[in-house]
């Protein structure tokens, strides 16, 4: 336990309180453009003058730039661009989605820290955050390559009172969500949705979800949808030339992490709304075969040991890729990772 301006706290609390605080200093700050006295953050926060310096020498750390002059206050002199609360809150418009923001620096990886909050009773909504992931996670035990001050890695929890069996369908619910806010802020783009969760360009990918749970059957107690985008990254390992790229490498811009990532939960949560009403994703089927770079071509989909070869022929009401096999049956692929076979004219 920890003692905060009085207060007796439990240690992830602590954290929350001190982030609120610094954030809506900075948030002041920010909407007030000039000098704001000690005296008047310590009286519209309700915390004393030396705590206010407190976490003024917090955001110093945390690289914001604040003057301080004597009989004036404090001024902030310039944002970060970091994607951090004080940041995204601006961008975001929904009621839900980002309630609650939670920045690190650094993590392991932002779906770990994102579990253990949901477990501990986090509300839906919330959203973890990370710089730099030192153990980003991807889909099939894979590593997500995540380096610091370039491209948004975050994880966000939901609390969907359906079934566990609809839970992978959030996966595809998050593509279109990501998809119409990479668009919208980069019309030029000419991005693609590949089953079941990755946004490419071209051939290469931009964007990965992965989609954990703790459930029982019936029940989901909470989902942690991670997320990440490759944004203003210049240049990639090389053995991920052939196969990444980044939001700055397709369209030769800069792009804002901070509204990219309020974005993403402002198209995200009127479909997650209506998700929660249907009993399906039918709703945004048409979107999805629009979008789908998998439509009406020729994959395999490797299941394990096992795997499935045909042509696709769209996007099950449930998610699942349809088939069609060389014998004419329509398969239903509920799982797996797709690649496009190539074909010859002979
Ligand atoms: C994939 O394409 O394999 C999914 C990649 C998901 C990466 C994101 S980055 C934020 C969140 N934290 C993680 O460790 N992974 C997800």
């Amino acid at each position: 336990m920890f003692r905060v301006d009085g207060y007796v706290l439990f240690p992830y609390l602590r954290i929350r309180l001190m982030n609120t605080i610094a954030s809506r200093i900075l948030r002041r700050l920010s909407s007030a453009g000039d000098f704001l006295s000690g005296e008047e953050l310590s009286v519209e926060l309700g915390i004393t003058r030396s705590a206010v310096w407190k976490h003024i020498r917090q955001l110093r750390r945390d690289g914001y730039e604040v003057e301080a002059v004597t009989g004036r206050g404090y001024r902030l002199a310039s944002l970060t661009g970091r994607p951090v609360e004080a940041e995204i809150r601006p961008f975001l418009t929904c009621q839900q989605m980002g309630g609650q923001i939670e920045y690190h620096s650094s993590a392991v990886s932002t779906n770990l820290l994102a579990k253990s909050l949901a477990a501990d009773g986090a509300v839906e909504g919330s959203v973890v955050v990370a710089d730099f992931q030192s153990g980003g996670r991807g889909r099939m035990g894979r590593t997500w390559i995540s380096p610091a001050g370039v491209n948004l890695y975050f994880s966000l929890i939901l609390r969907p009172k359906v079934p566990s069996i609809r839970v992978p369908q959030l996966t595809l619910l998050l593509a279109v969500a990501i998809h119409r806010a990479l668009t919208a802020l980069a019309p030029e783009l000419e991005a693609k949705i590949k089953w079941p969760n990755d946004i490419l360009s071209g051939p290469k990918k931009l964007c990965g979800v992965l989609c954990e749970m703790q459930s029982e059957p019936d029940y989901t107690h909470f989902v942690v949808v991670g997320i990440g985008i490759n944004v203003n990254q210049q240049e990639f390992p090389s053995e991920l030339q052939a196969t990444a790229t980044s939001l700055l490498l397709e369209t030769g811009r800069q792009f804002s992490r901070p509204e990219l990532l309020a974005s993403v939960l402002n198209q995200f949560e009127p479909l997650y709304l209506q998700w929660l009403l249907c009993d399906d994703l039918d709703f945004v089927l048409p979107f999805l075969e629009e979008h789908s770079l998998l439509q009406s071509r020729e994959v395999t989909i490797e299941q394990g040991r096992r795997a499935i070869a045909g042509r696709v022929s769209g996007i099950g009401r449930g998610g699942e890729l349809k088939v069609e096999t060389p014998e004419g049956q329509t398969v239903l692929v509920s799982s797996g990772e797709a690649t496009l076979r190539k074909t010859t004219n002979a």
